[in-house]
């Protein structure tokens, strides 16, 4: 009994060397392990045998059972593996220098006012810096003379990590970091100037005049002899190349704990040139540029003296600007990802 045990294995061992598709396995699987199959005409006889022979013999017929079982398996991966090596060998093969037929992206309406804005500054001799979106309190709020209470950090509320962090509610927590990077210049060195955009966050009431995610670009001036007309003249520059036309500008005094004096810089109004409109509350003038000369407090604590050096520091709404330059009066456009409305624009 146990020989043809022997025999049978050698039988099915030498079908599968013959097997070359998955078809002619399944038929192989049936005719040995299905249910009128080899292996259970053997079992059928062990009805017939006394108890000891049948305990003999069923434990050979079971290791068959599983040897035939995992080799069909076995085989079974190999024809698959051997399938997918075939497809891939004779699949098409992807050619990356063919010219693509897919329509070409556009630039995002903040990207373009962005790219615009950098351009004009670096022609002006600034270095363009990146700040982190993650911010410590103490960057965002201390280092630019905010100290925890002030009522200033009232209209900034803002997202919280869990370790204490939290999402910088304005491109200024990047001012002590550049500060001590850069230092003062160095005597007959040229003045500081940097410019770092960035995107902002507040815990805002979404509308159409309200994100709590935005852009915003800053930018500072810092050396000897830095004074308002400094800030005056680059606002000016800014502006005009911005809108491509020349900008009457006026200065309020306006607070921020972070300058002194501080300033809201206007521009005359671009919709009535100034006669007065509902854009601009009939007053003519628009408010686009918070600016200041950086308080003393917050050149010292960014390593600088102030008895020595001063500068100026402005903090440019580009969510704002891209949606005056662009005539979009609907601020959520701006991180639909509706691409319909977001191509339109070009620069
Ligand atoms: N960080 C201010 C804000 O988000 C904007 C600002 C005002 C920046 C005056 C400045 C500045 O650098 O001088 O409200």
């Amino acid at each position: 009994m146990l020989e043809s045990v022997e025999k049978l294995k050698a039988a099915f061992e030498e079908a599968l060397a013959k097997v070359s598709d998955s078809e002619e396995l399944e038929k192989l699987r049936i005719a040995y392990l299905g249910k009128k199959g080899a292996v259970a005409d053997f079992m059928k006889e062990l009805k017939n045998m006394d108890n000891e022979s049948k305990k003999e013999f069923g434990k050979e017929v079971n290791i068959l059972k599983d040897a035939i079982d995992a080799s069909i398996r076995s085989f079974g991966e190999k024809l698959d593996q051997a399938r997918l090596d075939a497809q891939i060998r004779n699949a098409k093969k992807f050619d990356f220098t063919i010219p693509s037929d897919q329509p070409e992206g556009s630039l995002h309406p903040i990207t373009i006012v962005q790219r615009r804005i950098e351009d004009i500054f670096k022609s002006m001799g600034f270095i363009i810096e990146d700040g982190l979106e993650i911010q410590t309190e103490y960057n965002n709020f201390e280092a630019v003379n905010i100290p925890k209470n002030h009522p200033a950090r009232d209209m900034q509320d803002t997202y919280y990590l869990s370790n204490g962090q939290l999402l910088k509610t304005h491109t200024s927590a990047a001012q002590n970091y550049i500060m001590r990077k850069y230092g003062a210049p160095k005597k007959g060195e040229p003045p500081l100037k940097v410019l770092f955009p960035g995107r902002c966050f507040r815990n805002e009431n979404i509308d159409a005049c309200h994100e709590n995610t935005f852009w915003q670009m800053e930018g500072m001036m810092i050396g000897e002899d830095i004074s308002i007309s400094n800030l005056i003249y680059f606002m000016k520059v800014l502006l005009s190349e911005v809108f491509e036309r020349d900008i009457k500008v006026r200065l309020r005094p306006g607070f921020f704990p972070f300058v002194e004096p501080g300033f809201e810089l206007d521009i005359n109004c671009l919709i009535c040139g100034g006669e007065g409109c509902p854009t601009c509350k009939n007053s003519g003038w628009l408010e686009l540029l918070p600016c200041g000369m950086i308080h003393p407090n917050v050149l010292r604590m960014g390593g600088i003296d102030p008895d020595k050096y001063t500068g100026f520091a402005f903090g440019l709404g580009l969510t704002r600007l891209a949606m005056m330059k662009f005539g979009i009066t609907d601020i959520r456009v701006l991180n639909s990802g509706n691409l319909k409305a977001l191509k339109q624009f070009v620069d």
